[in-house]
């Protein structure tokens, strides 16, 4: 039996703790945070995130060898392995600046590791961090006068949200990353042994440290580029009547390029692609590679043209003004199945309509508490609606900006019916069936695609 901690109680450190507790029921897993509320609700039938499938697996562990609690000193004391999963957020100040990470919370977290401890433990880098982070870590958990030693292990997380739980019970790969000595071998295999309870080894990969902690900067960077490629393709359909999901089809079966993660978009969002990225970039400036910087910064670039070129579509298409026009936007979240709305481009469009003066109101499945609280800033000119239907009612236009299936499911004739003429939907998404919203009256604007419109020669192939 192992003591397992896990430092920081947030969309990694809960979800990935329940998978560990529930296929691990030998080992005793206690997850802390400094947030009093989010451990409380860790403990209620509310949990603090929104992840299919999170409540069962924690409904079966919890209680039995998995816990929630705030206290974190005596935790560390008891643990003999201690993940950390704390936010690593994009430094907002100071050297760095809207790029570098943010380490406080981390070094934060190891001065309370050693200053709790009274036996050696296996500190598990479970947050994002720049590549020879670890060396850093060492350093401080290592200057102690108690006789300590402390092993630092690399074991990034690849759960994207939405599909956490799938995406740990079957992971493509684990990774694992340590020193090459005796003692960091020894780590590597304290984690490997708790992953092989449900993973098969051969997807367990080990590797050193530095290879470990730059891999999943580089994994988040790729992926992230393929969205930003395929979008900037998008741009080049609009022009030419390519449809860029047809030429998603066509080069993604290649099987060198492969057919995933090519769904244009109004561009990708979440707390991690591109403060990773980010991180990416102004390592490689520190490591003297201008080049290699500007190549990946390019990525984010690519993805907030993406944004703004929605915006300006919108605009354009609806007479070149939409001030004083009511909008509907279809979600709020980032992607579907998750109530997160940390970077969704569906809130910067929101402010965009509302720069441009639009009566925006917002609908969302699952967060719109969330959307509430990011867009405190402007509650006179947004309104938030749980029923779509109502959303639309006397709407101007449809901006669909998150993938959840059921805005697919809707009755758009109905909506139709409800909204001001001429109506627009614009698919940031690619969705809905085109053709037909067509046929129902709508001026449709897809993501890389010619526009379906009463106004344009485009509009009679409806
Ligand atoms: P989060 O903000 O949801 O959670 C982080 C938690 O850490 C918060 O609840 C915060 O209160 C807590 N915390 C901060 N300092 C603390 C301290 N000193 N003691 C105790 N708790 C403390 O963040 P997240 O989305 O879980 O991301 C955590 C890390 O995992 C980041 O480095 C992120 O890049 C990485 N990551 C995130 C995802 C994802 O899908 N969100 C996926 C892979 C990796
Ligand atoms: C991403 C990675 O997929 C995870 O492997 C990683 O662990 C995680 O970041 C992280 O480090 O935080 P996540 O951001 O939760 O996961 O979600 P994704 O499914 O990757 O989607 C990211 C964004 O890209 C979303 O806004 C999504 O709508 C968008 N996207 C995705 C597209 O626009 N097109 C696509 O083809 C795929």
């Amino acid at each position: 039996m192992a003591n397992i901690l896990c430092i920081g109680a947030g969309h990694v450190g809960g979800p990935t703790m329940a998978v560990i507790a529930k296929n691990c029921p030998h080992h005793r897993v206690v997850v802390v945070d400094i947030n009093e509320a989010r451990i409380a609700a860790w403990q209620s039938d509310q949990l603090p995130i929104y992840e299919p499938g999170l409540a069962e697996v924690v409904l079966e562990a919890r209680d039995r060898n998995l816990f929630f609690s705030t206290d974190t000193d005596r935790h560390i004391a008891e643990a003999d392995i201690i993940f950390v999963s704390v936010n690593t957020p994009t430094k907002t100040f100071g050297q760095g600046a809207g790029r570098a990470a943010d380490l406080q919370y981390w070094e934060k977290t190891a001065r309370q590791i050693v200053e709790n401890s009274t036996s050696p433990k296996v500190v598990v880098e479970k947050s994002t961090l720049p590549v020879r982070t670890a060396e850093a870590m060492e350093r401080i958990l290592n200057s102690n006068d108690k006789g300590l030693y402390f092993d630092v292990v690399s074991n990034p997380e690849f759960l994207a949200e939405g599909t956490a739980i799938r995406d740990m019970e079957n992971p493509d790969r684990v990774l694992i990353g340590a020193r090459e000595t005796d003692s960091g071998q020894k780590a590597i295999e304290a984690i490997v042994d708790i992953y092989a309870n449900w993973v098969p080894q051969e997807r367990i990969i080990t590797t050193n440290l530095w290879s470990s902690e730059l891999s999943k900067l580089v994994a988040n960077a790729f992926l992230a580029q393929r969205i930003s490629s395929i979008n900037a393709i998008a741009n080049l359909c609009e022009k030419t009547e390519a449809d860029v999901s047809e030429v998603a089809h066509a080069i993604g079966q290649d099987s060198r390029i492969g057919a995933k993660f090519l769904r244009a978009s109004v561009g990708f969002g979440g707390s991690c692609f591109k403060k990773d990225i980010l991180n990416l970039v102004y390592l490689c400036e520190h490591y003297n590679l201008p080049e290699v910087a500007a190549y990946w910064e390019q990525v984010v670039t690519m993805n907030e043209y993406q944004q703004t070129r929605f915006v300006s579509t919108m605009v354009t298409s609806m007479f070149n003004t939409v001030a004083g026009k009511r909008i509907a936007v279809f979600g709020a979240a980032f992607k579907a199945n998750t109530g997160d709305t940390r970077e969704s481009p569906a809130l910067a469009v929101c402010r965009a309509l509302i720069a441009e003066h639009a009566e925006v109101v917002i609908t969302d499945p699952h967060a719109l508490d969330n959307a509430r609280r990011d867009l405190g800033d402007l509650a006179e000119q947004v309104s938030f609606e749980a029923d779509p239907y109502r959303a639309a009612h006397e709407a101007h236009a449809i901006a669909l900006l998150t993938e959840w299936p059921q805005f697919a499911a809707l009755d758009y004739d109905k909506i139709h019916d409800s909204m001001i003429k001429p109506a627009f939907i614009f698919d940031g998404r690619n969705i809905l069936d085109h053709r037909r919203l067509y046929a129902q009256g709508f001026n449709v604007y897809p993501i890389g695609k010619a526009p379906l419109t009463a106004f344009s020669p485009n509009g009679s192939v409806g």
